[in-house]
């Protein structure tokens, strides 16, 4: 089997931290070659471009936003993703391009076929084999944020915009359920672990 790229997404305090420690665990279990990264992030130019994307103070219209995290993604791609994906590596990205589709589409409103423009401009063919796509009601992911540290920009939104970040995650999974793992992550810590290794294994038995 040639090296996969997995992606983790979902909303904010969709309780993606603890899933990638399971999806950690999973590749550690099995000993396979694997590198874990992230977005926006995952380089010295990415991460200084999170910096920036993720802060309060950053007034940025909603298509320069578009354009930082595709600018991090084009280094990530170019540096990280693609290099290790040609030596064997797995790759387990935390978050990606749907993030781009559900935030900056559906949450701020730039149009998707423009971010599909961006994406097949910086991706070329690259997409992943396999989104583990982790889904909660807003109650819950907005209860989870309240309880967490600071906010950051993307945190401050309010449940509209969560509304329609969440609403994009579902189409797109819908849409092409042979790439995405829909994981309900309301559920009990142990059922979503279980659900997350499973669909692991279903996923590297092919
Ligand atoms: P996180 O690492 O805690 O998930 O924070 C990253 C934030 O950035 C999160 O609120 C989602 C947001 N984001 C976008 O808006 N667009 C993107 O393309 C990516 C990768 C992240």
């Amino acid at each position: 089997m040639q090296a996969q790229f997995i992606t983790l997404d979902g909303i904010d305090g969709a309780g993606k931290s603890t899933n990638l420690a399971v999806i950690r665990q999973w590749f550690e279990r099995r000993n396979l070659p694997v590198l874990f990264t992230r977005e926006p992030g995952g380089t010295p130019v990415g991460e200084t471009l999170r910096d920036i994307l993720l802060n309060p103070a950053t007034k940025a219209g909603l298509r320069t936003e578009t354009l930082l995290m595709f600018a991090a993604r084009c280094q990530h791609i170019e540096d990280v993703i693609l290099p290790a994906l040609a030596r064997g590596v797995h790759v387990v990205s935390d978050r990606f391009t749907d993030a781009t589709f559900a935030y900056q589409g559906g949450g701020r409103g730039v149009p998707l076929e423009d971010i599909a423009v961006l994406e097949n401009w910086v991706q070329g063919s690259l997409r992943p084999d396999l989104t583990v796509l982790l889904d909660v009601p807003l109650e819950i992911s907005m209860q989870r944020i309240a309880k967490s540290r600071e906010k950051d920009r993307f945190e401050q939104e309010e449940a509209a915009f969560f509304t329609r970040v969440r609403d994009v995650y579902l189409n797109r999974a819908a849409a092409a359920p042979e790439r995405y793992a829909l994981v309900d992550s309301s559920k009990s810590p142990e059922e979503v672990k279980n659900a997350i290794e499973s669909l692991l294994d279903k996923h590297f038995a092919v």
